[in-house]
């Protein structure tokens, strides 16, 4: 609707070549038939079973806000809120202006721009107190926690991710304004990965540390993944279809993990800078030996080495991860706040999650650089199909 003509042929303006400059002058031009067309025309479906932003390949750009719902905001002013989020969501998300769009044209580019609501405590307390699940609280605590108030909690998370930042920024700008009556933001926090079309798709994705991020990880769509992640049996009826999210902010100390040698990075985490291979292997998906000695006698990968710790004997005690990089600028010499958006999702984060930060709080060499600053849990509610509204589940 919106996409017409001269939106595909601004289209042939990213082509390279004499082809691609002629055509730029001439935006009524047709495209090559191989043509892939503009990323920014690219949408990811909102309505369905269940939310996207959760198996959607990860975006460029992500932005994830909590709201703090006003003390009068009782259950069917929830229920309002909602609605409101919904339709502004599906309408964005599908390139569209949303309802009181201010600036309309920043809503034509969804470059496969989502919107992923989760549920605090708070929220689910209002509507349906029988129903919130047990692991539906904030994390216990951990000796190397540093969590600061103002990067923790919330009682609604919008998830906002998409491959344009200017299209995230709107999104978000527009999802505020649906909030104002009925509470208030408590905190934003923004996350990149790669530009789009700077690595091959499907690539792993690289933290501030330079490691290789994300290798081990349950993958889309399969019967793991179906069963950790969207599948757990014991949570609340509402919450089929939906699941856990765990979000931390984690602070890098990227000045002392500059003066640690290469050989020391790579033994902190058990994988190879260059390419994400186990120290044991040669290539990023060869499977870790952990039983491999050095010739003197030592795991190759150590005791304290991150994936090590992080892995489990238990297959039920797995996560998706789905993080994303952050470095806010900081004025004068105070140096860089970098870090990692970590953000899980699991059907259960008492069972999933918990274990595998109480392995890594008792010993991960990691953690002489890294430290938890923001904690934040939330339940994922289902989609919701056309004329629905996320979080309907929660008023049956
Ligand atoms: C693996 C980095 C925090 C759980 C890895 C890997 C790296 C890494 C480089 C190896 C590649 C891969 O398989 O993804 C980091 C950094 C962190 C961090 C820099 C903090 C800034 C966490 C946290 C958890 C976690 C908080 C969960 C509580 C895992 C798991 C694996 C992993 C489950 C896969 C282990 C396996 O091989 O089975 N992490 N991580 N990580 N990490 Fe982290």
């Amino acid at each position: 609707l919106l996409l017409g003509g001269a939106a595909a042929g601004a289209g042939a303006a990213t082509l390279v070549g004499a082809d691609a400059l002629l055509r730029s002058s001439r935006p009524d031009a047709p495209a090559p038939a191989d043509d892939p067309g503009l990323n920014g025309e690219r949408t990811v479906a909102f309505h369905g079973p269940r939310q996207a932003g959760i198996e959607t390949p990860p975006q460029a750009h992500a932005k994830f806000l909590a709201v703090d719902l006003a003390d009068d905001t009782g259950a069917e002013k929830v229920r309002r809120l909602l609605r409101l989020l919904t339709d502004d969501a599906a309408k964005l998300t599908q390139g569209q202006a949303a309802l009181a769009d201010s600036e309309p044209e920043l809503a034509f580019v969804p470059a496969r721009l989502t919107v992923t609501f989760g549920f605090g405590p708070g929220l689910v307390e209002r509507v349906a107190p029988d129903a919130v699940p047990s692991w539906l609280r904030p994390l216990p605590e951990f000796a190397t926690d540093r969590l600061r108030e103002e990067w923790s909690g919330g009682d609604l998370l919008l998830q906002i991710c998409s491959d344009d930042p200017l299209t995230v920024s709107h999104a978000a700008r527009m999802l505020s304004k649906d909030v104002r009556a009925f509470g208030g933001l408590r905190w934003a926090q923004d996350g990149f990965r790669r530009a789009h079309g700077s690595e091959a798709p499907g690539t792993t994705m690289r933290n501030l540390m330079g490691q290789v991020d994300g290798t081990v990880n349950l993958e889309p769509g399969s019967a793991d993944f179906e069963e950790l992640v969207w599948g757990r049996r014991d949570n609340p009826a509402w919450l089929r279809d939906g699941t856990g999210m765990v979000v931390r902010r984690i602070a890098m100390d990227l000045d002392t993990w500059d003066r640690l040698d290469r050989p020391g990075r790579e033994e902190a985490v058990g994988r190879r800078l260059a390419d994400g291979a186990p120290l044991t292997g040669e290539h990023e998906h060869d499977e870790p030996d952990f039983e491999a000695l050095t010739p003197l006698g030592f795991p190759r990968i150590a005791e304290y080495a991150h994936i090590r710790r992080a892995r489990s004997d238990d297959p039920a005690e797995r996560v998706f991860r789905r993080g994303y990089n952050y470095d806010v600028p900081v004025a004068g010499d105070a140096g860089q706040d970098a870090g990692l958006l970590f953000v899980s999702y699991q059907a259960d984060v008492e069972r999933q999650f918990v274990p595998i930060q109480r392995r890594l709080d008792e010993l991960d060499l990691l953690n002489e650089w890294i430290s938890p600053i923001g904690s934040a849990v939330f339940a994922v509610p289902p989609g919701c199909a056309e004329g629905g509204f996320v979080g309907e589940t929660l008023f049956e």
